[in-house]
């Protein structure tokens, strides 16, 4: 079972100890909202080739994002990674990054106390919007031509 003390997870323990009193939210119902979201994924017709192609050992992944939604929702510092590259060149549109959304926000309203829930959402959804940007600046083009 994960800790819940900000003082063992966090390097900012006072502002981690804050925020899980705004939102309710702790590293266990973290844990809870990646692990359903990514069953959800696993499942789904769009984006679950995506991840089958990707992934093939999911224990290190999950704990990987665990630690990536600690440091994003609760400011922990537990995530040191790189987002942007994980996703360059991945065969996916905005539509994928939609879907996405949806079951994350599904699950968050399923795993989390509304404040929470919408703490997490509003964070996922910018990220959501910066990753599909960097994909498309990635995607070589054609230009079309003027004449
Ligand atoms: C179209 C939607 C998305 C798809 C198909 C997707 C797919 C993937 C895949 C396949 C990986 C593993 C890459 C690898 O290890 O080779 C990955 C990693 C990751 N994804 Fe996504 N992702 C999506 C959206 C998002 C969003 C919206 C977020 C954040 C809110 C996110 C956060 C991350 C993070 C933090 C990693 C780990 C990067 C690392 O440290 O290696 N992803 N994603």
């Amino acid at each position: 079972m994960p800790s819940s003390d900000p003082q063992n997870i966090s390097a900012r323990p006072q502002l981690t100890a804050e925020i899980m009193a705004q939102t309710g939210l702790d590293e266990e119902k973290l844990t809870r909202l990646v692990h359903r979201f990514y069953d959800k994924v696993r499942a789904d017709a769009v984006l679950g080739p995506v991840f089958a192609t990707r992934i093939t050992d999911w224990g290190p992944h999950l704990e990987r994002m665990v630690a990536f939604w600690s440091s994003v929702a609760l400011m922990t510092g537990r995530y040191h990674g790189a987002p942007v590259p994980a996703h360059v060149g991945l065969p996916v549109e905005w539509t994928h990054f939609e879907r996405w959304l949806v079951l994350f926000r599904e699950t968050a309203a399923e795993t989390c106390p509304p404040e929470g829930a919408a703490h997490v959402i509003e964070r996922a959804e910018r990220i959501a919007r910066s990753l599909h940007m960097a994909v498309e600046d990635a995607k070589p083009r054609t230009i079309p031509s003027l004449l």
